[in-house]
């Protein structure tokens, strides 16, 4: 792939927060063409105002939803025409509330969200991505029950009892709704680690490269749209306020760079099966990420509820 090529970039969750500057960090390039999945393409007006019309293909697409992610995958197929993907951007992701929520297909809408339709998005796309191809999946420190700094924001690490119960949202029965909550997302971003190394384990060579992205505590993001308002007002107002003073907090614009840098850089990527952070080190992670057997657990347990 010559630096004068086109670069085909396909990217979930650009219509806001991280995912949105690395779209408009990605922008800055001539030389790319992004398709968008997004719920409500008619409103990503943000995303409109920060890529030329003529490098970018917003398509509808709820990553909760097998149905809509395979008539995301048809159309980006039609799309894309001959050219083959150089990127797959698995970026999209939501916390979720406190009350239990499954989707129609009995799917914790975490892990619906964060993982199941990112997955199957893959398995849909995996045909055309070009040789090298990177795919990236965002990730979180969440997932670590080791890490001090979610620790504070009341994360105590991902609970994997078994795939199929996280797939249920069935982790810690005696858990407060909001402790729930939080493990359900800490979970999602531990699957997202899992299916990683699984995939970068399982697919020989360097022919396509799996990467894990850790984008950092960043916030000011829509992330915390699902809480409650004094919960948003610190995330949103207050928090960015100390980003300056925090080595591990960052913002929007710097996390987004990077996640541009990893998905529109051909030559200079990482090699596959890396977790990496905001500044584009090795990030920290729970050994548990590497259990061959949870991934393996993971991918069986996938694959049947993608084929169901
Ligand atoms: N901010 C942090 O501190 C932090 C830390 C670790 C990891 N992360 C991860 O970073 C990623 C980006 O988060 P952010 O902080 O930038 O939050 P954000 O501003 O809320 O962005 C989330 C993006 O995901 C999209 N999205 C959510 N649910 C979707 C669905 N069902 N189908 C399609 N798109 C969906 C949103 O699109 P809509 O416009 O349709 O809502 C939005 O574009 C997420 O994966 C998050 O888990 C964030």
């Amino acid at each position: 792939m010559t630096q004068d090529e086109t670069l085909l970039i396909v990217m979930t969750g650009a219509t806001s927060g991280i995912g949105l500057e690395a779209a408009k960090s990605l922008a800055e390039r001539r030389n790319v063409h992004l398709i968008i999945g997004a719920r409500s393409p008619d409103r990503a007006d943000a995303l409109r105002a920060a890529v030329p019309s003529e490098r970018l293909t917003l398509l509808r697409l709820d990553t909760s939803s097998l149905t809509s992610v395979r008539d995301f995958a048809k159309a980006v197929h039609e799309e894309r025409g001959t050219s083959l993907i150089s990127a797959l951007g698995l970026n999209a992701g939501m916390l979720g509330g406190e009350r239990l929520q499954l989707t129609e297909a009995g799917v914790e809408q975490a892990f619906a969200t964060n993982c199941l339709g990112h997955f199957a998005l893959f398995d849909q796309l995996k045909g055309a991505l070009a040789p090298g191809a990177i795919v990236l999946l965002t990730a979180s420190q969440s997932h670590n029950p080791a890490d001090r700094l979610t620790r504070l924001l009341g994360y105590r690490g991902a609970i994997f009892p078994n795939a199929a119960s996280v797939a249920r949202g069935k982790l810690d029965e005696s858990a407060s709704p909001a402790q729930a909550s939080r493990d359900r997302y800490a979970t999602s971003k531990l699957c997202c680690l899992l299916w990683t190394f699984a995939m970068a384990r399982l697919t020989p060579g360097e022919d396509i490269r799996f990467i894990a992205y850790d984008p950092g505590a960043v916030p000011a993001t829509q992330l915390a749209r699902e809480l409650d308002f004094s919960s948003r007002l610190g995330w949103e107002r207050l928090l960015p306020l100390a980003v300056p003073l925090l080595p591990s907090f960052t913002t929007p614009e710097a996390s987004g760079r990077s996640l541009a840098r990893l998905l529109a850089n051909p030559k200079a990527a990482p090699k596959t099966g890396q977790y990496l952070d905001h500044r584009l080190q090795p990030a920290t992670l729970w050994p548990k990420a590497r259990c061959t057997a949870w991934q393996d657990d993971l991918l069986k347990v996938c694959a049947g509820l993608t084929a169901s």
